[in-house]
């Protein structure tokens, strides 16, 4: 059997961690650090070879793009991270320009891999991914509202005192301020969330804000991204046809168009296999056509 490669475009938190979580996890046999700075990957790379004996036998180094020959999925993280009072939005310009020196890069080498773009505004440089590469859509995923699912399952489960594991609630659109809750379908067990109309604004608030809270409160959020990376790479590798908030080009999804942003998406060996229709309220079809109108003004401000 073939060897299974991730290389980690961006050794910053959110790519050295990811690293370490899919080493622990045991899910890759190659796994390659890029950075510009190239101390920081070497050194990233030493740090965690030195724990080989304790982990599964995958093989680990600080690379160059040359290594993207052979990768399966190519994770972008690269790029300006939110600092305090940014919002993932302020990020465009900088992070634009730098996706795109690094795509340029990658398409001399692969050609066959899975794109998964993390770097922020994590919508926007997808949809600038899959144009820049001219890639299939389905080759080109962006982490989207995964994350933002996550804390939102965290949230609803300590308020219910549920698993999060068993809590099946959406957060879609942008990942970042204009996404939505989909309470309409919220539920544990197919039951609904007993939940008063003010704790659900609070879970919102908090789910929406929490990159905030997290960058005030210690500078950056990489621990709970790297696990969300790692839970899209597995479904990859895995063949699993597991159903994750990614984002996805948007077709005709409720008559939006052109964009990419988060939903239910089927992810397999193929990257995307299939885009699920929520059966949304009219409010959510709204707050949706919303974030994606933010989103296409935005894409309207670069040049693609
Ligand atoms: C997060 O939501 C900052 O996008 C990053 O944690």
């Amino acid at each position: 059997m073939s060897k299974t490669r991730i290389v980690i475009i961006g050794a910053g938190a959110v790519g050295s961690t990811t690293a370490y979580t899919l080493l622990l996890r045991n899910r890759v046999d190659e796994l390659v650090l890029i950075d510009s700075n190239q101390h920081k990957a070497a050194g990233d790379a030493l740090d965690m070879n030195h724990g080989m004996p304790f982990l599964g036998g995958a093989k680990l180094w600080a690379g160059t793009y040359e290594d993207c020959r052979d990768a399966d999925i190519i994770i972008i993280t690269a790029g300006a991270a939110q600092k305090e009072g940014e919002t993932r939005t302020d990020l465009l310009k900088r992070n634009v320009s730098i996706l795109d020196s690094i795509i340029t890069e990658v398409l001399k080498h692969n050609s066959t891999g899975i794109l998964l773009i993390a770097s922020n505004p994590v919508d926007i440089m997808s949809y600038f991914s899959l144009k820049k590469s001219g890639w299939p859509v389905n080759r080109v995923i962006g982490s989207g509202t995964l994350l933002d699912s996550a804390r939102f399952r965290y949230l609803i489960g300590s308020e219910l005192n549920i698993d999060p594991r068993s809590v099946h609630a959406h957060i879609i659109g942008e990942h970042g301020d204009s996404e939505l809750p989909v309470w309409s379908l919220a539920n544990v067990a197919g039951t609904e969330l007993a939940l008063s109309e003010e704790i659900k604004a609070d879970i919102y608030a908090n789910t929406r804000d929490a990159a905030y809270q997290i960058i005030n409160a210690k500078g950056a959020t990489y621990y709970a991204i790297a696990l969300a990376l790692d839970r899209i790479c597995t479904a990859i590798l895995h063949d699993e046809g597991a159903v994750l908030n990614v984002s996805t080009l948007l077709e005709n999804y409720h008559g939006i168009s052109d964009v990419y942003l988060g939903v239910p998406c089927i992810v397999d060996r193929q990257g995307v296999r299939e885009v699920l229709q929520l059966k949304l309220s009219a409010d959510e079809q709204e707050l949706l056509q919303r974030s994606a109108d933010k989103l296409k003004g935005l894409i309207g401000s670069i040049t693609l």
